[in-house]
């Protein structure tokens, strides 16, 4: 039928879209330049960023963790003060917000119930608000004043793979744009490191068969998984540990490194896997001395870092891309360690159960 055809010779929809990652991220950077093949956001757009004094990102699920990354892009770049929020909790702990917010929400189907519930809100104070989606004409799009797309094509698979990495190029190219119109000296090019992102996922995505052997090794009978990383690690975390929940139905979750030791350590049994990433130079140290303590308490620990930081003991080293950008790359073998994950636990890694792709109830 149809989906088969578009789904060509692959098996699922989750594992054509984790491949289409690299293309997607250089239509998104040839999407994002002008003629003189600079990066660049619609002027009122840029201006509304320019005029914000505090930026409220509002989401839900993937895109929630998405926004957690983006927010490190728009501080540290920008410069402009970010909370990221749940959307669903966002009415019931409504934060004092500031003079000149702006609001940004993220999603993917620019249908999800709860994030509109927030928009609806926000305008009726009389607030600007920037759609990040990936669907044209979609609710959250029509009813923002502004709409960036991600351009990643449709997401069939319920788990969010593809759209995940391309909100995070899109607020990064965001974050670039602004700072640089602030005046702000970024001190590398963001189109050539995403050009060396795309072709390190590429890699990854070829080595598909060492993420299925880990996902054997790591994952074929366990009852939970935890994930853990410091830093922006610990935000890829969270969406690994959701990828693997979700399509699995292994109990996973995501730690900061610094936490365990306030209570998730107590969790720790023999065998339990731990997947530590450590892609952050700053925490390198700190994280393995994480995986240490839960080594010492019997866990299984696979460590994934990335070239430059690596180790004997590490499971898996990817390859080496700008700091900041390496969640865009981490997140590609925690896809499809979940994804394989899936497979050998005989899941429906497309549809998998009590899961909907777009949750248009509150
Ligand atoms: C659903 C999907 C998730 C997704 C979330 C937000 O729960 O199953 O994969 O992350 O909605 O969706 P959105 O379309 O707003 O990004």
């Amino acid at each position: 039928d149809a989906s088969d055809i578009e789904k060509g010779t692959y098996p699922h929809y989750m594992l054509k879209e984790i491949d289409e990652q690299p293309l997607v991220l250089r239509k998104i950077t040839q999407r994002y330049q002008n003629e003189a093949n600079e990066l660049h956001i619609d002027d009122h757009i840029l201006a509304a960023m320019n005029e914000a004094d505090r930026i409220y990102i509002v989401a839900c699920g993937t895109s929630y963790h998405a926004g957690l990354v983006g927010k490190q892009f728009i501080e540290k770049w920008a410069k402009i003060p970010v909370e990221v929020h749940v959307a669903s909790e966002f009415s019931y702990n409504m934060p004092i917000l500031s003079e000149k917010p702006l609001f940004i929400f993220i999603s993917q189907s620019g249908e999800t119930a709860d994030s509109r519930a927030v928009l609806v809100q926000v305008k009726e104070l009389g607030y600007k608000a920037l759609t990040i989606t990936n669907v044209p004409g979609s609710t959250l799009s029509r009813e923002a004043d502004y709409t960036l797309l991600l351009h990643a094509g449709p997401e069939i698979a319920v788990a969010s793979t593809k759209a995940y990495t391309a909100q995070l190029a899109v607020l990064s190219i965001l974050a670039a744009v602004t700072a640089t119109s602030k005046g702000i000296n970024l001190e590398f090019d963001l189109v050539q490191e995403l050009a060396i992102v795309a072709n390190a996922m590429e890699v990854l995505c070829d080595d598909k068969e060492t993420m299925e052997d880990i996902a054997r090794e790591y994952l074929a009978t366990t009852r939970n998984c935890f994930f853990i990383g410091r830093s922006v690690d610990f935000y890829v975390g969270l969406e690994g540990a959701l990828k693997l929940k979700e399509i699995s139905y292994i109990q996973a979750e995501g730690f900061a490194g610094g936490e365990l030791k306030h209570g998730t350590i107590a969790l720790i049994e023999n065998n339990t896997p731990v997947i530590a990433l450590a892609t952050q130079e700053h925490v390198n140290l700190s994280i393995r001395g994480n995986v240490k303590e839960v080594a010492a308490r019997g866990a299984n620990p696979c460590i994934i870092s990335m070239k430059g930081l690596e180790t004997e003991e590490d499971r898996y080293v990817l390859p080496e891309v700008n700091e900041a950008l390496a969640p865009l790359v981490a997140v590609i073998p925690l896809q499809l360690i979940s994804y394989y994950a899936a497979l050998h636990r005989d899941c429906d890694v497309d549809k998998p159960r009590n899961l909907a792709k777009s949750v248009t109830v509150e």
